[in-house]
């Protein structure tokens, strides 16, 4: 089952659908590649441990 899309980053409303996506397209290991990439948690910072939490769930 699909798991529902969830709002990651607030300031630049990016999905992590889109994070999970560029992940693993780019290959990304770090919030910083990731900011580059979609430009979440590039604002407020708040949303990096949600991003970093992504990473680590896909790059076990
Ligand atoms: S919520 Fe992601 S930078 Fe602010």
């Amino acid at each position: 089952m699909e798991e529902k899309d969830i709002l990651i980053c607030t300031c630049n409303e990016i999905y992590k659908s889109t994070i999970v996506k560029a992940i693993r397209e780019k290959g990304l290991k770090t919030v910083e590649e990731v900011g580059e990439e979609t430009t979440a948690g590039t604002v407020c910072g708040q949303c990096q441990d949600d991003i970093q939490d992504i990473l680590n769930e896909l790059n076990l």
